[in-house]
């Protein structure tokens, strides 16, 4: 198991990055980047060292390999460059009939006398192509829509077409919400209001009373067992969601002695997301179980356990032994829902429930990439092999540090890089008390960042490290730019540090050269991907080649199509990305949907600002400046079509496709 934080998380990294030294192979590739492992049956590299997304086809033949950057190719023929995003269709459904054939088989196999039914949670990513996706490719599984709040709902209410479909309506709710759910039910739809709160119920009868129409009604139920890792606060007893097991009972028995037990239809509860351990699983569905069966066998006849979402996603592919990746496969999850559900049921003598599962991000996460353009590389280089001469009047400051840099003690590399930070920071203070000159601080510089390059080559030397060791890292690494905004396209990357797999898209047939951490375009030094899997862990600094002048050089970032885009924001104002998707048919790639991502002049105007008004002001500067004759005349045109053509422009740097 992974060394734990006491947050109770495994570290995010783990791992110092090493250069390849031996042989390399589009395999070893493959290895080290970890797209064997997280990518599955989705990704993989081929022949010519090209990262392809393996597209199943709808003749049931292998699936074609369609090499990553084909599609950036048929962007830039409609004049589009990175970022962009790369939407696989096929990966929906493929994670839509792996969830559903998993259910079938452990109810086979356990005998279960009911049924499984998945539900798609809008917010894993509610962009109308993916809602049409799950309608058309999940009609085949019954699949419906779990909505969490009135936007929500009121899309789903257009998407469901099949009667007896099922929507969830989970999320806190208004008298609109309310009646809007009640209308689907009038619809045909299978329409359950899951209660979060008490006060809920009371809305929920006066609405159905006014409208004449029963509700189906769900309770969601706070577990006490807690989840764990970023998500563990959705359940638990200080949840914020749900009802704890009095007001459960409250509630049951007020419908009951109101003649009304009959519209409760459906127990819920959520462990909270991405849940890598199959046992915390087990323990909520026991609970929950437990629960269901005790009502059932008050009379209460619950048709539906729903268990929320929680199947995780294996973003770090370092296998069942590491917290950062689930120990267990989407056939183990199914298998533990429906045994726990049988062996409960059959104990209690009550009838088995139909079995519900709002998983999201299992479903959604494969579906896109992010691409996007490494501009520049800044290189971190230090004097390794040369020493660095001491003048005779050398300050006291600079001879601690090249004493530390001469004795360092491979027992304790954690500390001997704090007495660098200590001894470098005395010297900062002795320059700001003006006790050495300028030129003395430049050398006790150059020795501290000697210092640190000598205690991470040790630490790479006797495989040492720490956090502080993988943080030195990063530190040391060259700095890459790459053309997009971490902000806007990979929102959870920044704000929790979730993991996402970052590997070049192409030579991955050539030794990487360079351990580079990976920036983006905003102005902001929390714009930077922090963590990259590899082979056997996570560490902070990402293995790329040299990349030469004018190279089109791209990496991407993985399994992004679960929450990413619409947490997203618009920091800089860098705005949506372009959009391709990407299909296969006879063993060809098929390029289809591109949408185009939003112009300076859309992302203005989503701030307020309208861009016609903007040109205005800024002709009328124009005018100014002309009149006070800093500006000839004749460049007016210049400048206004100049101003114009940006406001059209994409809002990242340009590249040439989109000069
Ligand atoms: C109530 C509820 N259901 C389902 C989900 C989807 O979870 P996941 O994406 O982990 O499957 C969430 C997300 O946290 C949720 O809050």
């Amino acid at each position: 198991m992974s060394e734990m934080h006491n947050d109770g998380m495994a570290p995010p990294a783990d791992l110092l990055t090493r250069l390849p030294t031996g042989p390399w192979s589009t395999d070893a590739a493959s290895t080290n980047y970890g797209v064997s492992s997280w990518g599955a049956s989705y990704f993989a590299i081929d022949p010519d060292g090209n990262l392809c997304a393996k597209i199943p086809d709808d003749s049931g033949e292998s699936p074609t390999d369609v090499p990553l950057l084909d599609a950036i190719s048929e962007l830039q023929s409609e004049g589009l460059g990175s970022p962009l995003m790369i939407r696989f269709p096929a990966f929906l459904d493929a994670g839509l009939s792996a969830l559903n054939q998993a259910f079938t088989k452990a109810i086979e196999s356990h005998d279960y006398a009911a049924t499984y039914r998945g539900v798609f949670p809008i917010k894993v990513n509610q962009q109308r192509q993916v809602l049409d996706e799950i309608a058309s490719y999940g009609s085949r599984f019954g699949v419906g829509f779990e909505a969490g709040s009135k936007p929500e709902l009121i899309a789903a209410l257009a998407y469901l077409h099949r009667p007896g479909s099922l929507l969830v309506c989970n999320g806190y709710k208004d008298e609109q919400f309310v009646r809007l759910a009640l209308m689907g039910k009038r619809l045909g739809f299978d329409v359950v209001l899951v209660v979060e709160m008490p006060q809920e119920l009371d809305t929920i009868i006066r609405c159905a009373e006014e409208m004449d129409i029963e509700p189906s009604i769900g309770f969601r139920l706070k577990l006490s067992a807690e989840g764990y890792g970023y998500w563990k606060n959705s359940a638990g007893e200080r949840s914020p969601f749900g009802i704890n097991s009095s007001q459960l009972l409250e509630l049951t028995d007020r419908l009951r002695n109101e003649g009304r037990a009959h519209w409760i239809s459906m127990l819920h509860c959520h462990q909270g997301s991405q849940i890598t351990e199959l046992k915390t699983v087990e323990r909520s569905a026991n609970e929950a179980c437990r629960v269901y069966a005790q009502l059932r066998a008050e009379g209460i006849e619950i048709r539906y356990v729903n268990f929320g979402g929680g199947l995780a996603v294996d973003y770090a592919g370092l296998g069942k032994d590491d917290l950062r990746s689930p120990d267990y496969t989407v056939n183990d999850y199914a298998d533990v829902l429906v045994a726990t559900m049988k062996r409960i049921t059959t104990e209690a003598n009550v009838a088995p429930a139909d079995i519900i599962t709002e998983s999201g991000r299992a479903i959604a996460a494969p579906y896109a990439a992010l691409v996007a353009k490494v501009h520049d590389v800044a290189t971190f280089e230090v004097d390794e092999g040369v020493d660095i001469a001491l003048p005779d009047d050398c300050p006291g400051s600079a001879i601690r540090l090249n004493d530390l840099l001469e004795r360092i003690d491979d027992t304790d590399l954690d500390g001997a890089y704090l007495s660098a930070i200590k001894a470098r920071d005395a010297a900062l203070a002795d320059f700001a008390k003006g006790e050495i000159t300028l030129r003395e601080r430049a050398l006790c510089e150059r020795i501290y960042w000697k210092l640190l390059s000598a205690i991470l080559a040790k630490a790479r030397r006797i495989g040492r490290t720490s956090t502080a060791l993988t943080n030195l890292d990063a530190i040391l690494a060259d700095q890459a730019y790459a053309n997009f905004s971490i902000f806007q396209s990979l929102p959870d990357s920044w704000a929790i540090g979730q993991i996402f797999p970052v590997v070049p898209l192409q030579r991955l047939d050539e030794k990487p050269t360079r351990r580079c951490l990976v920036n983006d375009m905003t102005c902001d030094c929390d714009g930077a991907i922090k963590h990259y899997p590899t082979a056997g862990g996570v560490s902070d600094a990402l293995m790329l080649h040299d990349i030469s002048d004018g190279e089109d050089y791209y990496i991407g970032v993985f399994l992004v199509g679960a929450y990413q885009e619409t947490l997203s924001d618009l920091h800089n104002l860098f705005g949506d990305i372009h959009v391709i998707s990407v299909t296969a048919e006879n063993g060809k790639a098929v390029f289809s949907r591109v949408l185009e991502g939003e112009s300076v002049g859309d992302a203005l105007e989503t701030v307020k600002h309208s861009p016609r008004e903007l040109s205005r002001m800024f002709r009328h500067n124009i005018s100014n400046a002309i009149k006070e004759k800093k500006l000839a005349s004749s460049e007016r045109n210049r400048f206004t079509s100049e101003y114009d053509a940006g406001l059209h422009s994409y809002t990242y740097l340009s590249e040439q496709s989109d000069d």
